[in-house]
């Protein structure tokens, strides 16, 4: 297993181009299925993830070829040759989950592993669950998998999800794009990426209206057919970079993204002192000093993303001052504080808040987190860590950021890999 080196102390500085959206992506990977053809999908970022999800479309039976070093994928939807999705892809990705919708309104039946836990929770599937259900599919648990039959098409239905749920509003949208009749589906996830998955249903022939807001409507269709569609951004990539950026103390320009995906992470940057406007081509980012101490509560977007608070928690550790840090998404997402603290920061985790007290001075040392965000935050640590900083296990970085220490090094950092032992 590779790690990551750092030699903390560089600013960064230059610009930095932002790759297409893990997160949106995966369900747009999935919607393939929907359609009958071939599929082309641009602008697809080279990661792990990805590649797991085209392992276990091509179980399904689809054709999935990549091109342009994997930016391009080429996907062809045939009569499903499986309707499975087995648990050791399942296991190792639990967006896979993204596969059961299209599945059961297409074919009218899919077998998927439950995703079971991950390192930050418990990630249960009830909501998904649920709105199948109340579409006409018969749910079945056995032995650890779910499965989703219909003798007949799917019928729209209105769904009230108990929880804003990203991946339980994709699936449902792919489900009911296939229904017969309206699908309505109330307190949906708001996300970007769940707008973008609209657009892409629409593009294939369906009729999605407010995807991107908590009420999405979906009148379903006969079929779909294939699509040719580049994705947006990645806004987490893009936060996590800026918070590299504040952190040195640099002036990077992250390209390729708009400011108004990021609007939330822009304003808690903000707060904090750090520059953070648009200009051509991208946003600026110019890290200032003293850092000030800020609080913030992951919430739902518009909120503040859980996917950015273990990147944010660095930098609170460089504030000059106390800042309170809550998670509400998640009910293990602290698992970076640990190692933080070994490096020498001053946090005390009180239930879902975590109080850190800075400014803290970190030193470098070998660190490990199995969250990929968490990851990435420990790289942020090591770049601005006195010493030497190893990353390990690094493959939790690599489901989610392309090729991250070419992308640092190519700002200044000094960072490699370095082939891990096993
Ligand atoms: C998506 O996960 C993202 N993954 C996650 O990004 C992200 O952290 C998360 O949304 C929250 O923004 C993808 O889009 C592939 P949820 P998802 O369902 O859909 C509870 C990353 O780093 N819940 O929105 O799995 C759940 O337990 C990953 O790229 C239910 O109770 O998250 C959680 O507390 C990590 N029942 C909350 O809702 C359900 O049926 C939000 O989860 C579904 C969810």
């Amino acid at each position: 297993m590779d790690n990551i080196r750092i030699e903390g102390g560089s600013t960064l500085s230059g610009r930095v181009a932002i790759s297409g959206a893990k997160n949106a992506a995966l369900p747009i990977l999935a919607a393939a299925i929907l359609g009958d053809g071939e599929s082309t999908i641009r602008n697809v970022p080279d990661l792990r993830d990805i590649g797991t999800m085209a392992r276990l479309l091509r179980h399904l039976g689809l054709d999935v070829s990549r091109r342009d070093d994997h930016h391009v994928l080429d996907i062809v939807a045939r009569p499903v040759a499986h309707d499975d999705a087995p648990y050791e892809l399942v296991k190792q990705m639990r967006a896979s989950v993204l596969v059961l919708g299209p599945l059961v309104a297409r074919y009218g039946r899919a077998r998927v592993s439950l995703p079971g836990g991950c390192a930050i929770g418990a990630r249960p599937i009830d909501q998904h669950l649920k709105g199948l259900e109340a579409m006409g599919a018969k749910i079945e648990l056995e032995h650890g998998y779910v499965i989703a039959s219909t003798s007949g098409p799917l019928r729209g239905a209105e769904v009230v999800f108990d929880v804003p749920t990203v991946t339980g509003t994709e699936n449902l949208m792919m489900a009911a794009a296939l229904a017969r009749g309206r699908t309505t589906l109330v307190n949906a996830a708001r996300e970007p990426e769940v707008e973008e998955l609209g657009r892409v249903l629409n593009k294939m022939g369906g009729h999605v209206e407010g995807a991107g807001t908590d009420t999405v409507i979906i009148e379903g269709r006969e079929g779909l057919h294939p699509v040719d569609h580049a994705i947006i951004p990645d806004r987490i990539e893009a936060g996590t970079f800026a918070v590299a950026a504040a952190a040195t103390g640099g002036d990077v320009l992250l390209a390729g993204i708009s400011i108004e995906p990021i609007e939330a992470i822009a304003h808690k940057l903000r707060r904090a002192g750090v520059e953070v406007r648009s200009e051509e081509g991208g946003v600026r980012v110019r890290g200032h000093r003293p850092i000030r101490p800020t609080n913030l509560t992951t919430e739902p977007h518009p909120g503040f993303p859980t996917d950015m608070q273990a990147q944010l928690m660095v930098l609170m550790c460089l504030a000059e001052g106390t800042s309170v840090i809550t998670e509400t998404i998640f009910e293990n997402r602290f698992m970076h504080v640990a190692e933080l603290q070994r490096m020498g920061a001053t946090i005390e985790v009180r239930g879902r808040s975590a109080i850190v007290r800075g400014p803290c001075v970190l030193n470098g040392a070998p660190v490990m987190a199995t969250d990929l965000r968490a990851s990435a935050s420990l790289v942020i640590a090591g770049l601005v860590a006195r010493g030497t900083t190893d990353v390990l296990r690094v493959y939790h970085i690599d489901r989610g950021y392309e090729r991250i220490e070419e992308k640092l090094a190519a700002l200044g950092a000094a960072v490699r890999r370095v082939p891990g032992a096993a």
